[in-house]
């Protein structure tokens, strides 16, 4: 945490993440066995496996509140607001999605929206945005352009993340206005997103060479990119035409992808490639690196890129009333394209394991100033 001071209690840390992947051993065991929470998308986890999620938030709020409390600078960084309304958000949305009360019917859908949405905004999208403000500055070894547009980005994007979730279900059986409020919302969003954005590339200026001549850099470059683009590209596909147009295609998987591997992946990656040498003394091979992140880059591209346009061919097809068989012969050339990017990230994602190997166990290049 950026307050000079170190993590109130590691103990705590370990624990939490003894919990969150405990979570994730008996909850894929749980549903490879058929035990799940119906038809709760994203949520499938039934409760008592997410009881031990619960504890580990829990306990990772306890620890960074702690840290932020204890610090030893007067302003809370911003970094430290996005990561830990993160995990405030991420109690807030979890307890949405299994509190039983307002579990069926037509509200059932109205906390899916919810909670898919706060899940991907207020749980992934706040805490890498977190990190993206603590690892660029750093990196560039300057700081953040301006305190005030991250205000700005902050609470506006709390004020619109947090009702956009209708978006989901445009023309289902809730009401207008809610379904409005979601598309007002995600209109709304170009703020922060345009606040943010600005924010990191302003940061940039001057430091643009880092681009290209270090390994961590591009990935958070190519994070604050993809934020823009995804998020605009969401904005888009919220109102109603586009919505009817872009529903039921893999427009949305490859929206999926861009945000989640394109800011999430890529801005975790370039943060263990910034802290694992410092934290072991050694250092992956330079080549290798680059191979992960073209491999991962171009995969992206290729994965999305041909779905994108695939996908709104087929949509406008179906607007046409063609044969649904027809659409699915238009799709084969663009599903071969994703397979050729899903088989290219999957490379990268090999050679990662291997740079990762040599940053942890490998005897490797030593840092010069470990
Ligand atoms: C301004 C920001 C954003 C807006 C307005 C937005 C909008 C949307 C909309 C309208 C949909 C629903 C599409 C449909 O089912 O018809 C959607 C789906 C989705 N979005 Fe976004 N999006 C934004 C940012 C992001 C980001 C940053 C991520 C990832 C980190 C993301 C991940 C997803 C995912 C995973 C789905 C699919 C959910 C499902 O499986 O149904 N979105 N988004
Ligand atoms: C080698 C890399 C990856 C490949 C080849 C891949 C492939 C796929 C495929 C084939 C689907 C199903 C799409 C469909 O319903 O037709 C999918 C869904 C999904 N994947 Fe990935 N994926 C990869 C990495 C990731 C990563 C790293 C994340 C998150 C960080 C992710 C998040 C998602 C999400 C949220 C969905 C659901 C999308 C939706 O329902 O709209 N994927 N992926």
């Amino acid at each position: 945490m950026v307050s000079n001071n170190s993590i109130f209690s590691i103990k705590l840390g370990w624990i939490a993440l003894l919990c969150t992947n405990l979570m994730i051993i008996f909850g894929t065991i749980c549903l490879m066995a058929g035990i799940n929470n119906g038809g709760g998308e994203f949520r499938e986890y039934i409760w008592p496996v997410m009881a031990l999620f619960a504890v580990a938030l829990i306990l990772t709020l306890i620890n960074f509140f702690m840290t932020v409390a204890r610090r030893k600078t007067k302003e809370i960084y911003i970094s430290n607001w996005y990561i830990v309304s993160s995990i405030i958000f991420t109690i807030i949305v979890a307890l949405t999605a299994y509190l039983p009360f307002w579990q069926d019917g037509v509200s059932e859908t109205i906390v899916q929206g919810y909670f898919m949405h706060s899940g991907v905004g207020m749980w992934f999208t706040l805490y890498t945005l977190g990190l993206l403000y603590y690892f660029i500055p750093q990196q560039l070894n300057k700081p953040i352009y301006a305190y005030s547009l991250g205000i700005l980005a902050f609470w506006t994007q709390i004020l619109f993340y947090t009702i956009i979730g209708t978006h989901h279900f445009i023309f289902a059986p809730i009401p207008w206005w809610l379904q409005t409020v979601g598309i007002v919302g995600s209109a709304g969003m170009i703020i922060p997103v345009v606040a943010a954005v600005l924010n990191y590339l302003m940061t940039f200026r001057g430091q643009w060479h880092k681009v290209t001549n270090t390994y961590t850099v591009p990935f958070f470059f190519v994070a604050v990119i993809y934020y823009f683009i995804v998020s605009i590209q969401g904005t888009a596909e919220a109102f109603k035409y586009t919505n009817l147009l872009w529903h039921f295609t893999d427009f949305t998987v490859a929206h999926a992808h861009l945000g989640f591997y394109g800011i999430i992946t890529f801005g975790i990656w370039g943060g263990i490639y910034t802290i694992v040498p410092r934290l072991t003394g050694k250092e992956p091979i330079q080549m290798l690196v680059g191979a992960h992140f073209w491999l991962a880059f171009i995969g992206l591209l290729l994965y999305t890129i041909p779905l994108s346009v695939g996908a709104t061919l087929r949509g406008l097809m179906w607007m046409d009333g063609k044969p649904f068989i027809d659409s699915v012969v238009l799709m084969f050339d663009w599903w071969l394209w994703r397979a050729i990017g899903g088989s290219l990230m999957f490379l990268s994602h090999l050679i990662f394991m291997y740079n990762f190997y040599q940053m942890t166990c490998k005897k490797s290049i030593e840092l010069e100033e470990a």
